[in-house]
């Protein structure tokens, strides 16, 4: 009798737990009709304090800032325009949000990652080659062209590249109102205060001396 409640309380345990984690893995689900994030207030939460409702207007769910491409004259040949939280008020608490990425001939969005959110891909003009890699380092990878879409899972690391003989433009849903970027090449040779050589070069595999190569291309 006693282990029966013993395996009960336990599957319980389980239950809840594993419900609430996939609950909490993604953003909060909204409480109201909308949370306009009203961004001058100092109460800082999870997210943005709401805006008061009489005060809301169309205004804050619209962006007019995807219409034209981003400049791609730049290292890596791409530019990434955010239409997040930060740009359209109206998505606070809403878990959603968008990017325009363009892509010069030949250029990347360099190996990078979204902590807070799923990406799907959509191809509207050009030839991609996408990919990217699970936690047991498999790679999966895969050659778009024009309508095509693609899914990059939750905080994976994953990255595209024009290998047509055009420009390229694709826009992307993401599953949080700021889905965060780490962009791996930037995160390690570029942090601030630099991540120490010793710690890099053993990493890599690769002399001090190089390592301050690859930092000295980032300064
Ligand atoms: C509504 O917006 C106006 C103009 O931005 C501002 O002056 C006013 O304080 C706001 N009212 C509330 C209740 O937030
Ligand atoms: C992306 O394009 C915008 C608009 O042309 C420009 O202001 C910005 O500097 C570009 N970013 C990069 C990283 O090149
Ligand atoms: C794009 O960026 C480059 C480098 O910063 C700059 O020289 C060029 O004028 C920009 N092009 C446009 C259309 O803004």
């Amino acid at each position: 009798m006693a282990n029966r409640m013993i395996y009960f309380t336990l599957g319980l345990y389980l239950v809840i737990c594993c419900y609430t984690h996939n609950v909490m893995a993604y953003d909060a689900d909204p409480l109201q009709d909308f949370c306009v994030a009203d961004k001058q207030n100092t109460v800082k939460v999870n997210g943005f304090v709401c805006k008061d409702p009489m005060n809301v207007s169309a205004e804050d769910f619209f962006f007019a800032g995807l219409a034209k491409p981003g400049n791609t004259t730049n290292k890596v040949g791409s530019n990434v325009t955010a239409a997040n939280v930060m740009q359209i008020p109206g998505l606070n608490t809403m878990g959603i949000s968008l990017v325009r990425i363009d892509y010069a001939v030949g250029g990347i969005n360099p190996p990078h990652t979204h902590p807070r959110a799923t990406e799907v891909l959509f191809l509207m003009e050009g030839t991609l080659f996408v990919g990217f890699i699970d936690t047991a380092n498999k790679f999966f990878s895969k050659t778009l062209e024009k309508g095509d879409v693609f899914v990059f899972p939750k905080a994976l690391v994953h990255f595209q590249q024009n290998v047509g003989k055009e420009n390229a433009v694709a826009i992307a849903g993401l599953s949080s109102q700021l889905p965060g970027v780490q962009t791996i090449a930037n995160t390690l040779f570029a942090a601030n205060p630099p991540i120490p050589d010793s710690v890099l070069s053993i990493a890599f595999r690769i002399t001090q001396k190089l390592v301050d190569l690859i930092k000295a291309k980032f300064a």
